[in-house]
């Protein structure tokens, strides 16, 4: 069996008393997407927010590419391949886009500047607007700006929280488009997504989470759609 590139073991974590992950186990093989399933606040972002390095563990390990990170900032996990789209198209409102792509770049210290155009291309909606404030994006530019971002860091593992939510359909099958050319290109994704429909047709492994805990993972080929339809109404 191949190690894979994401290994999550025994995994807990929450919010100073409060415990929102319990036992998570998961193994994403390398160039897959990974997609997470779950029901609001069933600690789909927690998950996220952890292998980032943004929330410490109580309990479990986390290994990256072969090394284990638990304990790493999240900048050590960004030079190791590690790259963040959070939830809710996060971006830096009072720069340009063009700024946006080039901060990623200068203050994480990895990645070449020619991603910033290969990032264009994969984005071309982006092109006219790259003096244009991030704040004053729409929903679907912000995201794929907030993606893009993230890939100027040149990563072998993408995590992406969400990023159709409120999005408009043909932007939504442009985003679709890129996670699947990003994956086809060896880059791991972690998505975490909402919505069903885009979730399988993504998804090469699906794992639904509820109340914090793992209540399914297998391949995406095992899973119907009426049984993903039951897990996620738990
Ligand atoms: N900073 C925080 N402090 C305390 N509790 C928090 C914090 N952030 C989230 N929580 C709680 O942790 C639980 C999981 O939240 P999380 O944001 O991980 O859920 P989610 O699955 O991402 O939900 P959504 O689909 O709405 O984005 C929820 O009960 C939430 O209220
Ligand atoms: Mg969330």
């Amino acid at each position: 069996m191949t190690t894979p590139h994401l290994h999550i073991h025994q995994l807990h974590a929450g919010y100073g008393r409060a415990r929102v992950l319990f036992d998570i186990n998961l193994a994403i093989t390398t160039g897959t997407i990974a997609c997470i399933l779950g029901r609001n606040g069933v600690g789909k972002t927690t998950l996220l927010n952890t292998i980032a390095g943004l929330i410490t563990p109580t309990h479990g390990t986390i290994t990256h590419n072969g090394t284990p990170i638990t304990h790493h900032p999240p900048h050590t996990r960004v030079r190791n391949g590690m790259a963040y789209a959070p939830q809710g198209h996060d971006t830096f409102a009072p720069l340009t886009v063009a700024e946006n792509l080039h901060v990623a770049h200068t203050a994480t210290r990895r990645g070449r500047p020619e991603l910033i155009d290969a990032a264009l291309d994969r984005f071309p909606r982006l092109k006219p607007l790259l003096d244009r404030r991030a704040g004053n994006l729409s929903g679907g530019q912000a995201q794929q700006l907030a993606i893009a971002r993230a890939l100027i860091t040149d990563p072998t593992l993408l995590l992406l929280d969400e990023p159709t939510e409120g999005i408009q359909p043909n932007i939504v099958e442009e985003i679709e488009t890129a996670i699947t050319d990003i994956a086809a290109e060896g880059t791991t994704v972690l998505l975490v997504e909402q919505y069903l429909d885009v979730a399988l047709r993504l998804a090469d492994t699906v794992t639904v989470l509820d109340a914090g805990r793992v209540v399914h993972t297998g391949d995406r080929a095992d899973l119907t759609a009426d049984d993903a339809h039951a897990l996620m109404a738990i």
